[in-house]
């Protein structure tokens, strides 16, 4: 049987990982900015998450949500700490998408309304109506198009306030950097405006942290530099650094009904351990604290090479603008300095490696960037 033939691929086959690099089967070693887009956390194979993996397994991979679950709480009581919203609640799905789905989802039955208010550029998934408020016509089926997303040029809160009058938006969502779109930061100012306009007509606000979330913008959460609170925050991603794991962090004031969410998959005994055991080494290893200050720096040093136009992000969320077509050099980072790394659109290179990277590893990557330039 075939494959569906839907990702241009790269002929190279990984298949190992330690920590920061990767290896083919001949045993080459890629250094890893891209993290599998942006999904590895806490680094390849960890030994704590592999042996949390395995242990797991060998007791319960699997029983269905019509049974108590305490891997669910005891997941919900770490992320509460780590990522100071102790006092919300914790919806655990399977993608980004789903993710989003169940946040626009819970935003309608909230609010009672249909309309949504998404960004130019935005990104937020492939399925149903995560996909019509994604920016990108090319993945968007007719099936697709319910007519219940307005798109808003980014930044601008005239342009919100506009539409949030009327008084039919359920909801607005938006990246807490954008990352498909370009590494493009939110200013705080417009996120403080964003949020006084959905209080003062009780719409919801939903930050969609799946790429820029759990430690990537060296905070647990890029909103978090503006200083608010959002009503649902969407998590995927690095949140099991590999394992399929998504969720919802949802203010009280929604009301959980039964049955008006629901999954077979979302949140079972494997995919907890697996994030149990990544905020074990998140707090182990100061991940967010890493990213930050290795962001920093890695940023400052690619700041003085000459060829890059724009050095934006923050964290380990960097983009790299150039005045050409990233494409080129692209394949030569991987297939000539054995870099893995991402890009945006055309003229973006996109840096997304695991939060473990190191200051060492951050400068083997200049060394490399610069000979691949
Ligand atoms: C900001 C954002 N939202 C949603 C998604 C969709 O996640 P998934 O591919 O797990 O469905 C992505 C994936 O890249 C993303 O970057």
């Amino acid at each position: 049987m075939k494959l569906f033939d839907v990702y241009p691929l790269f002929d190279i086959e990984i298949v190992k990982g330690r920590g920061v690099h990767t290896y083919d089967a001949q045993g080459t070693e890629y250094l890893d900015l891209y993290g599998g887009h942006a999904v590895i956390s806490v680094g390849h194979s960890h030994p704590h998450y592999v042996q949390a993996l395995k242990a797991q397994a060998e007791n319960l991979v699997f029983y269905s949500n019509s049974v108590v679950n305490g891997l669910q709480q005891k997941l919900a009581d770490k992320l509460g700490k780590a990522s100071g919203y102790d006092d919300y609640q914790l919806f655990l799905v399977n993608s980004g998408a789903e993710a989003n789905e169940n946040a626009l989802k819970l935003a309608s039955f909230h609010t009672g309304k249909k309309r949504v208010l998404s960004f130019k550029k935005a990104f937020h998934g492939r399925t149903s109506l995560a996909v019509e408020a994604t920016d990108n016509p090319k993945i968007v089926a007719p099936v697709n198009e319910s007519g219940n997303i307005t798109f808003i040029p980014f930044n601008d809160i005239d342009a919100v306030h506009a539409e949030i009058v009327k008084g039919d938006v359920c909801a607005v969502i938006i990246e807490g950097i954008q990352g498909v779109g370009g590494v493009q930061i939110p200013d705080d100012v417009f996120l403080k405006q964003l949020r006084a306009e959905c209080d003062n007509t009780g719409t919801v606000l939903i930050l969609d942290e799946i790429q820029s979330g759990y430690g990537r913008s060296g905070k647990f959460f890029a909103h978090q530099y503006a200083g608010i609170r959002p009503d649902i925050i969407t998590m995927a991603k690095g949140i099991g650094n590999g394992f399929p794991l998504s969720g919802l962090l949802i203010s009280p004031a929604f009301k959980p009904v039964y049955g008006m969410l629901g999954t077979t998959f979302g949140g079972n005994h494997l995919a907890c351990a697996a994030g149990i055991a990544v905020l074990e080494i998140f707090e182990q290893e100061n991940l967010v604290e890493n990213s930050r200050e290795v962001g920093e720096y890695l940023m400052a040093r690619l700041r003085e090479i000459p060829q890059i136009k724009e050095v934006r992000g923050r964290g380990l969320m960097i983009g790299l603008e150039f005045d050409e077509p990233v494409k080129e050099l692209r394949k030569r980072l991987l297939f000539e300095q054995h870099v893995f790394t991402g890009a945006s659109g055309t003229n973006v290179l996109r840096l997304l490696p695991p939060l473990v990277l190191s200051m060492t590893d951050a400068d083997e990557f200049v060394t490399r960037l610069k000979k691949a330039l």
